[in-house]
């Protein structure tokens, strides 16, 4: 049996939001279903350029969209925490661009949100998954005594070039 996509809604179509449709279209598990932008003419362009079945101006319809099951939070920073809670008190699961909120207070709002609802909030800091970061982690894990030097530091990138060549 075909597994079932997980339906996406994308908030803020900018820089990182088109990032995130890129990589939500290539992803065989899922699908975008909604999007949102404060732009009308943008997020109608959008719409129709990708063959997106909702575009909504206001974050609220699309954190109340009954068709959307996770939503990808790529606004400016000051909403990451309004909008993130409200989709999480929503039912939906929670893909959040990075940093996580304004202060620690807010992002400890976010992570509560998270609990409650008993869905997934995960925070972008997807450069932790690329191949350089995950070499670094190996390494340092393998071979520590001074890990947090700046001359260990400094070994490590000699060490990473090298290998590039
Ligand atoms: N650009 C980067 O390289 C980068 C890297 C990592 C993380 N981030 C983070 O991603 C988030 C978004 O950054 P960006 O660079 O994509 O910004 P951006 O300005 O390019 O995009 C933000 C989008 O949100 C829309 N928007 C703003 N207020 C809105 C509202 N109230 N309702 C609906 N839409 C609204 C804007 O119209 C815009 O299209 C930020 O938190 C940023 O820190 C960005």
């Amino acid at each position: 049996m075909p597994k079932k996509k997980v339906k996406m809604g994308i908030a803020g179509i900018g820089a990182m939001g088109q990032g995130h449709v890129q990589a939500f279209t290539a992803n065989p598990d899922s699908e975008i279903v909604a999007i949102c932008d404060q732009s009308k003419e943008w997020i109608e362009h959008c719409k129709k350029e990708w063959g997106i079945r909702y575009a909504f101006t206001d974050w609220e319809d699309l954190v109340t969209c009954d068709a959307v099951e996770a939503v990808a939070v790529c606004l400016p920073t000051v909403f990451h925490d309004p909008v993130t809670i409200g989709a999480l008190d929503n039912g939906k699961h929670v893909l959040c661009e990075k940093p996580m909120a304004m202060s620690t207070e807010k992002a400890q709002a976010m992570a509560d949100a998270a609990q409650r609802s008993g869905k997934v909030l995960m925070i972008s800091y997807n450069q932790r998954f690329g191949p350089d970061i995950q070499y670094m982690k190996k390494y340092r894990v393998s071979v520590s005594p001074a890990r947090n030097s700046v001359r260990r530091q400094i070994e490590l990138l000699r060490r990473l070039r090298e290998q590039k060549r």
